[in-house]
């Protein structure tokens, strides 16, 4: 198999990217982590890309041009797929375009409900009974690309943004690998 080569976008903790690194390390599954891109200095998640050697890069969102060096450095390492993990910027329409159906998302609701930031807050105010996680497509729009993959739980009535957080990232462990799978099975 050729494995997809794959850049990961992140903001935080990089727990996604950790597990999506882990994964790729076995023999069937699609891709590879060839590069990562950060918008945060002092973000946790660059240490899973410098314990991994995987190159990365820090950009500074402040700075016009941006997007294109983040686009050189993709065209660099050769990178025909990009795994959004947590990444708080929004892609430009021009950007999106170089990469079409290319670019992914995870987020920690059972889209279209609650697009956006403070998902747990939200699913608690309206008394949801399920929730849990969404993979997508990236189109430009915030979160609303093609679904590929949900997975739900059923909230306790002790539930707080803490458990809701942990029960979420628990089932995006599972769901981002299974949604590249798909995606890549029969190329
Ligand atoms: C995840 O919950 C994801 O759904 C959202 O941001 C969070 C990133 O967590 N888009 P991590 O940085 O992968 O730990």
């Amino acid at each position: 198999m050729v494995k997809k080569n794959v850049c990961v976008f992140i903001s935080g903790t990089g727990s996604n990217l950790k597990n999506l690194i882990k994964r790729s390390r076995e023999y069937n599954f699609p891709i590879k982590i060839k590069f990562v891109v950060c918008n945060k200095e002092n973000a946790l998640g660059i240490n899973y890309a410098r314990i991994n050697s995987i190159p990365y890069l820090v950009i500074d969102t402040k700075k016009r041009s941006y997007e294109n060096l983040i686009l050189l450095n993709l065209k660099k390492h050769k990178i025909s797929f990009i795994c959004l993990a947590g990444y708080m910027k929004i892609l430009s329409k021009k950007f999106l375009s170089s990469f079409g159906k290319r670019v992914v998302n995870i987020h920690p609701s059972l889209l279209p409900k609650f697009k956006g930031l403070n998902t747990f807050r939200k699913v608690l105010k309206y008394k949801e009974k399920k929730s849990g996680c969404t993979v997508h497509f990236v189109d430009d729009k915030l979160d609303s690309g093609k679904i590929i993959t949900k997975k739900k739980f059923f909230l306790k009535d002790s539930e707080s943004e803490r458990t809701l957080k942990i029960k979420t990232q628990k089932l995006e462990y599972l769901a981002y690998p299974e949604a590249i799978i798909s995606i890549f099975r029969y190329s």
